[in-house]
């Protein structure tokens, strides 16, 4: 087993910053994922969270599928884990895009409106004249009340380009079972209305997805209740509550005999096994806070731009200073407050103080960590930025300002 903190000791500065993913954790923590959901609970993978192929094979015997969003993850997941089944959703498919997918034979497509079903429906026609085609239509369905806390993200509920509106949805899937479209076939439904909740939150998602489509009175086989479990990115320790959230499925579905749910979880999955990796470059006050500039930024790693959180993120101390000019380091003068730094088993730095840790972007919302305490934090340390393992290099916009790419380093394959 390879450990995170000795990998990063052994890389050069040339191979910072870098990307750094830990396959075992990764295996671990899937495993108990999987174990705490009940029979008749299928996980699909969402690969939008990291389609890293290394990433999409390593949780392949802990997933039923994979849901892909676009014609390009589509294909990707297909090389990367031949023959898993898939779930095609997202808004705007392209006609191309859907002739592709019923050529190779794609399980299920979430329909996303009206129109997206009449063109599935023709081009299901000509390309897949021979089989009925798996659909679930993709309805915006009310959170439930009190779902929406903290940094969670309502998808559904509110006017949004996702899915279907309640109102129009219930005569699109009547109309799968009337006879319209002998083409497809109605495996069920599909809703993904947040993303960010907890056990409790989802468990209300779910229940409210499931009464709504049981009670549209069509013979269902599926419902997919979505993704969007919470990753804690104040309190990395804390995750998703999976037991109490296993629990509360296998009540549902004992409550519906004959009927799959399925979920497609994509940020708590992959969020943990994931690290960016990097060193200071510079250390400056600047009108009397402290700031320290590290290699790389927000176009490696854009989540906490997007999110508006503080990255966690550990510094592994290198005493080492090659070069002879003098080395600048954080006073430790008061300046603001944060939170302690997070976990990665790298020796945290000493409480007091507080730095901002910036990125090479010239822009000033190029941070990954506000005012957090790193007292004495010097150029040349490395500091390691966790919960990298979701919606972080896939979503960032690398090429602005053209600096190197990172590395990625896959640990324990
Ligand atoms: C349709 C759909 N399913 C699943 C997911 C995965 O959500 P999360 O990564 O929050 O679990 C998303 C994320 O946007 C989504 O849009």
């Amino acid at each position: 087993m390879t450990d995170l903190t000795d990998h990063v000791r052994s890389l050069d500065s040339t191979g910072l910053p870098s990307y750094v993913y830990d396959l075992a954790a990764l295996r671990t923590h899937a495993a108990a994922v999987r174990q705490a959901l009940p029979e008749r609970v299928e996980m699909y993978y969402a690969a939008k969270a990291n389609p890293e192929p290394e990433i999409l094979a390593a949780l392949a015997p802990y997933v039923e599928g994979y849901e892909v969003s676009s014609g390009g993850e589509l294909a990707h997941v297909a090389k990367a884990v031949p023959g898993r089944p898939l779930a095609f959703g997202g808004p705007g498919k392209t006609p191309d895009e859907i002739t592709i997918a019923l050529e190779r034979g794609v399980e299920r497509f979430h329909v996303e409106s009206a129109h997206e079903l009449r063109m599935l429906a023709e081009l299901a026609r000509r390309v897949a004249p021979g089989r009925r085609v798996g659909v679930l239509p993709r309805v915006n369905l009310p959170v439930p009340d009190g779902s929406l806390e903290g940094g969670s993200l309502a998808m559904g509920g509110r006017p949004t380009p996702f899915g279907l509106d309640p109102a129009r949805a219930r005569e699109v899937v009547v109309a799968l079972t009337d006879g319209t479209y002998p083409h497809l076939e109605l495996r069920g439904v599909h809703a993904h209305l947040a993303s960010g909740l907890e056990a409790a939150e989802q468990l209300g998602v779910a229940r409210a997805v499931v009464s709504w489509a049981t009670g549209l009175g069509v013979p269902l086989t599926e419902v997919n209740v979505g993704g969007g479990m919470g990753v804690d990115y104040a309190d990395p320790e804390r995750r998703f509550d999976w037991a109490a959230y296993g629990e509360g499925l296998a009540r549902l579905t004992e409550a519906h005999p004959g009927l799959t749910l399925r979920i497609e979880p994509g940020r708590a999955l992959t969020a943990y096994c994931g690290w960016y990796v990097t060193e200071v470059l510079d250390v400056k006050r600047s009108h009397g806070e402290e700031f320290a500039v590290v290699r790389g930024g927000t176009h490696h790693l854009r989540t906490p731009a997007t999110k508006g959180h503080d990255q966690p993120f550990s510094v592994l101390a290198v005493d080492d200073w090659p070069h002879p000019w003098p080395r600048p380091a954080t006073t430790g003068e008061p300046g603001g407050t944060g939170a302690a730094p997070h976990g990665t088993g790298a020796a945290p730095v000493q409480a007091g103080g507080s730095v901002t840790l910036a990125g090479q972007l010239c822009t000033p919302k190029d941070v990954l960590a506000r005012r957090v305490p790193a007292p004495g934090l010097r150029a040349g340390d490395r500091v390691l930025f966790a919960l990298a393992g979701a919606y972080a290099w896939n979503i960032s916009h690398h090429d602005f300002l053209m600096h190197p790419r990172p590395g990625f380093h896959f640990l324990n394959a």
